[in-house]
């Protein structure tokens, strides 16, 4: 189903298309503030937009090769519609970042979620993630969280893979 789904690179113009879902893609929260116009200024050449044949937005992520650790990657967000979830397309749109930065030299990707979104979380362990457990986190709904870790109230599991140099 999802193999008449395409992938590219995102373009600024995106931003305008994007921006309208990104609440109701993730249930309603208050979450578009996470996305400001410099991920599809600045980091569009490691992004992805998918598009159903009829151009229809089905998905997209926005991450990058981080600057300071040119051997990690961060994906900072990503989604799928809501219609078209559970058929590979979040597995599709990872494995096109992690088989693109992996040629950049890139050996662990992470990336944060919040410790009730069970849906990411369980999607990030069937690719292979790892949660980040061990000194400062606390079981947070059942899960290893920091506490507080975007400011005062916002606990955060972070979830990492390695990757084998390519
Ligand atoms: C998380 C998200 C991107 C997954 O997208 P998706 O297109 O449904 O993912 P896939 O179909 O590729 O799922 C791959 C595997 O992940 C696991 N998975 C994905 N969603 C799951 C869910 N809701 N419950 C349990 N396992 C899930 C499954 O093992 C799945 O394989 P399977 O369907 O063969 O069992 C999507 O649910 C989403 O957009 N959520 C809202 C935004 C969000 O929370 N993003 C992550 C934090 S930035």
């Amino acid at each position: 189903m999802t193999d008449e789904i395409g992938l590219r690179r995102p373009k600024e113009s995106d931003h305008a298309r994007i921006l309208p879902v990104v609440d109701d893609w993730w249930g309603g929260r208050s979450l578009h503030h996470l996305l400001p116009r410099l991920w599809l200024q600045h980091f569009t050449g490691t992004s992805w937009v998918a598009e159903a044949a009829d151009g229809r937005l089905a998905g997209f992520l926005v991450g990058f090769v981080s600057p300071d650790h040119p051997t990690r990657a961060y994906i900072h967000m990503v989604a799928t519609n809501p219609n078209l979830r559970r058929r590979g397309l979040g597995r599709r749109l990872y494995e096109a970042f992690i088989e693109d930065v992996r040629a950049r030299g890139v050996t662990s990707v992470t990336a944060i979620t919040w410790p009730g979104n069970r849906p990411s979380l369980a999607f990030h362990a069937a690719l292979g993630f790892t949660v980040q457990e061990g000194p400062g986190t606390t079981k947070v709904f059942g899960m290893p969280a920091f506490v507080d870790y975007e400011g005062p109230g916002s606990d955060i599991c972070v979830l990492r893979l390695e990757i084998p140099a390519s």
